[in-house]
């Protein structure tokens, strides 16, 4: 196994690690930076648990070896709200009733992050197709997918202003 030395910026911080090479993005994150909002669910690109930014991408962490992402910036659940103030989404998510156990809420609102700097007026069906690969055992997604949509609307009127 060889080791390697990245560079990563995540939630804003410049980070120097050395890394195996078999080692995975997730695990940098959880068990290295101890950013643990990132979630491991199941480890093959399925549920959308492990999801964070790259840029204003989303990606899924188990799947990323932590070398190719050396350069990249990071954002991940926990990066997202300023000075303690909650996103629109993230606000969206708690008002509407969007989280119930939480597991999949903080990959799911990075998902949803990355929908609405991609889309800002998304409509029922896109918000529905651009969440299929994030699985939620306890909500129905129906909360879900409206939270999204409140979030479109606020941001909306937030830019109107
Ligand atoms: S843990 Fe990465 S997609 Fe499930
Ligand atoms: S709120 Fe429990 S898995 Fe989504």
């Amino acid at each position: 196994m060889s080791k390697h030395t990245i560079n990563l910026t995540v939630n804003g911080k410049r980070r120097t690690l050395d890394v195996q090479s078999n080692e995975l993005l997730i695990d940098v994150l959880r068990d290295r930076l101890y950013l643990t909002g990132t979630k491991y669910g199941c480890g093959i690109a399925e549920c959308g648990a492990c999801t964070v930014l790259h840029g204003d991408r989303s990606v899924m962490s188990c799947l990323v070896p932590a070398v190719a992402a050396d350069g990249w910036e990071i954002t991940t659940s926990e990066g997202l709200a300023k000075d303690g103030e909650l996103t629109p989404v993230q606000e969206s998510f708690v008002n509407l009733g969007a989280i119930q156990c939480g597991f999949c809420t903080p990959g799911m609102v990075v998902t949803s992050t990355a929908l609405l700097r991609e889309n800002p007026d998304p409509d029922e069906a896109y918000v529905k197709d651009y969440l299929r690969g994030n699985f939620c055992r306890c909500t129905g997604y129906v909360a879900i997918v409206q939270a999204v949509l409140d979030a479109a609307g606020k941001m909306k009127g937030a830019a109107a202003t």
